[in-house]
C-alpha cells in the first residue's frame, strides 16, 4: 500500500472533525430529542454529559487513531489485540445503521430546499393549511425515495473517488454560513410574540423534572451527545489516524466540541420561541420539529423564501459532509481488511446500506426503529468498549500518546484515565441497560401497534 497520507493542511483535520460532527444531529435531532425530554431539563443533562463524557471520549479516539494509524477494526485489533476487532464489527454496524437513515432525512432536507423554489413557505403554508401536514406529505412516498437515492449516489461517489478536498472547501463556508443564519434567525425569533414561554421551556431547568425522568432522559442525552459528536463508532478513530504527532488532541476536541455544540444550541433558541408562538407542544411532533419550526419561520420573514432555500441547502451540505464520514469508515474497513478496492468498497456498501433506509422513505416508524437502536444502544455501547479499552487494558499508551503534542500532563493524564475507568463507565453501563429497556418497550409498544396496524 502507499504511504499513509497526513492531512493536507493543519486546519484540514479539524475541518474534516467538524464537518463529521455538524450535521442532522445539530439540526435535526438536537431540537426534537431536547422537546421530548422536556426542554432544559434534557438541556442541562445533555450539557454535563458533553462535558464530562463527551469531551473525554473523544480524546479516546483520537489517540487510539493517532497511535494506530488504522481503520477502526485494525486500530482496535493493534491497540488491544486479536478480541478487540470485534469491537470493531460493532462500528461498523452502527455505521451501517446509521448511514442508512442518515440518507433519507437528508433527502427531507435536499426536499425542502427545492420546494423553495417552486414557492414561497409562505406559499406551501397555506396550500397545505399547516406545516405538519406539509411535512407528512412531503417525507413520505416515491419522492422521498427518490432523494434518499439521490443523496446516496452522492454520498458514494464523494467516498469512492476519495475527494475529500472538495468537502473540506464546503466545510469552511457551511459552518461560518451556518452560524450567522441561526444567529440571525433567532434574532428575529426574540421577536415573537411567545418567545418568552419558548426560553423558559428551553432554559429554565426544572430539577424536580430531572429527578422524576431521568431513566429516560439519561440514555436520551447519552445517545444525543455521541450521535452528535460522531463518537462511538470509529469516526474520530479514523480522522485522528491520519494526524501527526505534533497535535495537541485535547485543544483540536475542545475546538471540535465548541463548534458542534454551539450550533446545536443556538438550533434551540430558534425553535423553541417559533414553536411556543405556533402553538405547537414542542414534545408532539418529534422528527418533524426542525421541519414544522422552520417553515413557520421562512413563512414570516422578508426575504423568508431565500433564507430557507439557503438554509435548507447548507444542512443538506452538513448532512453530507457527516454521511461522507459514516461511510468512509465502512469503506476503510472493507478496503483494508476483506482487501477490495476503493471503488468497490464504496458502491457495495453504500448499495447495502442504501436498501436498509429504503422502508424509512415509507413510513416514519422506520427512522424511530434504526435511530433509537444506533444512538442509545450501539453508539453507547461502543464507547463504552473503547472506555474499558482505554481505561483498563492500556491505559498508559493512551496517556503518553495524548501528551504529544502537549507536553506533560502530570496528574491530568491519570485525572482523564480515571475519570474513565470508573465514573465514566458506570454512566455508560446504566446509559445503555436503560437504553435496551426503552427500545424493548418501543419494540412491544409503538411498533407492535404499528406492525398490527398495518401488515
Ligand atoms: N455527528 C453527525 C451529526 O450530528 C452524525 C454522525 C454520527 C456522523 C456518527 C458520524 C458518526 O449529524
Amino acid at each position: 500500500m502507499a504511504q499513509r497520507e497526513t492531512w493536507a493542511t493543519r486546519t484540514g483535520f479539524i475541518l474534516a472533525a467538524v464537518g463529521s460532527a455538524v450535521g442532522l444531529g445539530n439540526i435535526w435531532r438536537f431540537p426534537f430529542v431536547t422537546g421530548e425530554g422536556g426542554g432544559a431539563a434534557f438541556l442541562l443533562v445533555y450539557l454535563l454529559f458533553i462535558a464530562l463524557v463527551g469531551f473525554p471520549a473523544i480524546l479516546m479516539e483520537f489517540v487510539i487513531g493517532r497511535k494506530t494509524e488504522r481503520n477502526p477494526v485494525g486500530a482496535l485489533l493493534k491497540y488491544g489485540g486479536n478480541a478487540w476487532k470485534y469491537v470493531g464489527g460493532v462500528f461498523i454496524i452502527t455505521g451501517f445503521v446509521i448511514l442508512s437513515y442518515y440518507s433519507v432525512i437528508a433527502g427531507w432536507f435536499v426536499r425542502y430546499f427545492l420546494e423553495g423554489f417552486r414557492d414561497s413557505y409562505g406559499g406551501h403554508l397555506e396550500a397545505y393549511g399547516e406545516a405538519g401536514a406539509m411535512f407528512g406529505d412531503l417525507t413520505a412516498g416515491l419522492d422521498a425515495f427518490l432523494l434518499h437515492t439521490v443523496f446516496m449516489i452522492a454520498t458514494v461517489g464523494i467516498v469512492a473517488l476519495g475527494v475529500r478536498r472538495g468537502i473540506e472547501l464546503a466545510v469552511k463556508v457551511m459552518v461560518p454560513a451556518l452560524i450567522v443564519l441561526l444567529i440571525g434567525l433567532s434574532v428575529w425569533a426574540f421577536t415573537l410574540p411567545d418567545a418568552g414561554a419558548g426560553y423558559e421551556y428551553y432554559l429554565s431547568p426544572d430539577f424536580g423534572v430531572i429527578a422524576d425522568e431521568w431513566t429516560d432522559i439519561l440514555p436520551a442525552a447519552a445517545g444525543q451527545a455521541f450521535f452528535t459528536l460522531s463518537l462511538g463508532m470509529g469516526v474520530m478513530i479514523t480522522y485522528a489516524s491520519y494526524l501527526g504527532e505534533d497535535r495537541n488532541l485535547a485543544k483540536d476536541g475542545a475546538t471540535i466540541i465548541g463548534f458542534d455544540t454551539g450550533i446545536a444550541f443556538l438550533t434551540g433558541l430558534l425553535v423553541f420561541p417559533v414553536l411556543f408562538s405556533a402553538g405547537v407542544d414542542p414534545a408532539d411532533p418529534g422528527p418533524s420539529v426542525i421541519f414544522i419550526s422552520m417553515t413557520e419561520a421562512f413563512a414570516d420573514v422578508t426575504g423568508g423564501r431565500l433564507l430557507g432555500i439557503v438554509f435548507f441547502g447548507t444542512v443538506a451540505i452538513a448532512a453530507l459532509s457527516s454521511a461522507i464520514s459514516l461511510l468512509e469508515v465502512v469503506t476503510s474497513y472493507a478496503i483494508d481488511e476483506i482487501g477490495i478496492d476503493r471503488w468497490k468498497a464504496a458502491v457495495g456498501m453504500g448499495g447495502a446500506i442504501y436498501l436498509l433506509g429504503v422502508p424509512a422513505t415509507w413510513d416514519i416508524i422506520f427512522i424511530d426503529l434504526l435511530d433509537y437502536f444506533a444512538d442509545s444502544i450501539l453508539l453507547v455501547l461502543g464507547a463504552l468498549l473503547l472506555a474499558i479499552l482505554v481505561g483498563w487494558v492500556a491505559p498508559q499508551v493512551a496517556v503518553d500518546e495524548l501528551e504529544k503534542g502537549i507536553g506533560d500532563l502530570g496528574g491530568l493524564g491519570q485525572a482523564w484515565i480515571w475519570a474513565i475507568r470508573v465514573p465514566i463507565i458506570i454512566v455508560l453501563i446504566v446509559s445503555l441497560y436503560l437504553g435496551l429497556v426503552e427500545y424493548a418497550e418501543f419494540l412491544s409498544g409503538d411498533f407492535a401497534d404499528w406492525l398490527d396496524a398495518n401488515l
